[in-house]
């Protein structure tokens, strides 16, 4: 039984007869989650493993992602040396010892997540960091997320311009991420990045040093074939993009980034556990989704801010906001996910918050303990400034008394708040929060009836795209 310190979620601001919501109501919409629950655990996995006669409202049924944690960490407890958390461990050992840059392409749900680990788990100055300062881990780089030709050109440069001649570890690897294999921005990317890469130290190397993560078979499948990429990884059948983070496309980054990547997933474990076991009333998961959807039906909340307390979560803040907008924005329903990171964005977006159309909920999202020394304000000398006496304050506490001062305000303005806590920035609390918010989702998507899975309204763009890139063909050809 894992045992990592748990996530806390604080809803008692929200327990306000002026602008918020009651137990009783709290009581009733938990006693319609407990039901979608059970139609998660049970019916939905019977039917996912069944593979057979899944009902049209409920296709997609990308259920695979619900008890991935659990598989994953069975396999390595049972077969270790061959299962597939040791083969990543191992793959990114190998990168460890061979290359100095990794370049992830990937885009969407098999990009934002490793991004995400990247920012909450890691030094903030990763990349910049000595070789030796990043425990001997290459530097990480992301492309094929958007078909932005200066920003590729200057990736290509930066690895070009970077390359020290003669020294084996100033090489790089390609690891391309992409379910499907047929998303054009990434396809795109792995073309130029392979140029570069032959053109940098031959095609020889590539088999070893480019790492697909894919299906099974497919577009970028056939190409790794052909290329003959000695070591692949599967995105597993039935786990959607935006709930793949606990697969390969999460892990494997995780993994070259040095991120105990053992841990995340147990963080997963741990909250797939508390979801199945916890009584509704003491529930993160339902309680969430339960004071959110209140909040949005019964006072008109329509926009969710995530408000990160903290630099490293904001990628994790952009990650919630896909998994939140792809997966609940459907027939015209779904609230609008906003993370903005304070106290940044008190000085840009606060006004609105506060004064605006009453239409949001703020969920913090908070640190309660940081992986550095507290650092004080401090003196220097010189009082022109006047914070001679905050010097004996640190910055935890400054912020502490942002986040009070901030909920104190919103809630004077009768604007509803809650807190959840993530016990610190590392993969124990960051596995949990990734795992607790697709089970939130799942949850709230049936609630609504809504399918969480599948995002058929991203086909439209893809349509049109391909028509204009015809007419360009077309013109080039003229
Ligand atoms: O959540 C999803 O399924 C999407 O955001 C996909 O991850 C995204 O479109 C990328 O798709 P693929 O991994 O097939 O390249």
């Amino acid at each position: 039984m894992i045992s990592l310190p748990p996530l806390r979620f604080d809803y008692s601001r929200c327990l306000d007869e002026r602008f918020g919501i009651t137990e009783s109501q709290l009581h009733v919409v938990r006693l319609q989650l407990d039901a979608c629950r059970q139609e998660m655990l049970t019916t939905d996995l019977s039917l996912f493993a069944s593979g057979q006669n899944i009902p049209q409202q409920k296709v997609p049924l990308d259920a695979g992602f619900l008890d991935l944690p659990d598989r994953l960490l069975d396999e390595y407890r049972t077969v270790r040396g061959t299962s597939e958390l040791k083969l990543i461990l191992e793959t990114a050992k190998r990168l460890h010892e061979t290359v100095d840059r990794v370049v992830i392409l990937g885009i969407g749900g098999s990009y934002m997540g490793a991004r995400a680990i990247l920012e909450s788990c890691c030094d903030p100055f990763y990349n910049e960091l000595p070789k030796g300062e990043r425990g001997g881990r290459p530097k990480i780089y992301f492309a094929g997320n958007n078909v932005d030709n200066d920003y590729t050109q200057g990736l290509l440069h930066l690895l070009r311009t970077t390359n020290i001649a003669g020294d084996p570890h100033s090489k790089w690897a390609l690891v391309v991420i992409s379910k499907s294999g047929g998303t054009l921005e990434t396809a795109a990317a792995l073309r130029q990045f392979i140029q570069e890469f032959v053109n940098a130290f031959g095609s020889e190397q590539l088999p070893e040093l480019m790492i697909p993560v894919t299906g099974t078979s497919g577009k970028l499948a056939d190409l790794a074939s052909a290329i003959g990429c000695k070591v692949r990884f599967p995105v597993p059948e039935g786990v959607g993009g935006r709930f793949s983070i606990f697969s390969a496309v999460g892990l494997l980054p995780a993994a070259i980034m040095g991120v105990d990547m053992i841990r995340l997933v147990e963080g997963a474990s741990q909250m797939n556990d508390h979801f199945r076991r916890q009584l509704a009333q003491e529930n993160l998961v339902m309680n969430f989704v339960a004071v959110n959807h209140l909040m949005e039906t019964l006072r008109g909340c329509q926009t969710r801010v995530l408000s990160a307390w903290s630099n490293a979560l904001e990628s994790t803040g952009l990650w919630y906001d896909q998994l939140l907008a792809e997966s609940l924005g459907k027939q015209e329903l779904g609230a609008l996910p906003l993370t903005v990171v304070n106290t940044r964005d008190l000085h840009s977006r606060a006004q609105q918050h506060q004064e605006g159309r009453r239409d949001k909920l703020m969920n913090n999202l908070i640190v309660d303990h940081y992986r550095h020394d507290a650092i004080r304000i401090g003196k220097i000398g010189w009082n022109e400034d006047g914070l001679d006496a905050y010097a004996n304050l640190a910055l935890p506490q400054v912020m502490n008394a942002a986040i009070q001062g901030t909920n104190e305000s919103y809630t004077e303005g009768f604007r509803p708040s809650t807190d959840l806590h993530l016990p610190r920035t590392d993969e124990a609390s960051l596995g949990q929060f990734f795992q607790m918010m697709m089970l939130a989702t799942v949850l709230e998507g049936r609630l609504l009836g809504i399918n969480p899975y599948g995002q058929p309204g991203v086909e439209g763009y893809k349509l049109h795209m391909k028509k204009f890139l015809e007419q360009s063909i077309q013109k080039v050809a003229k």
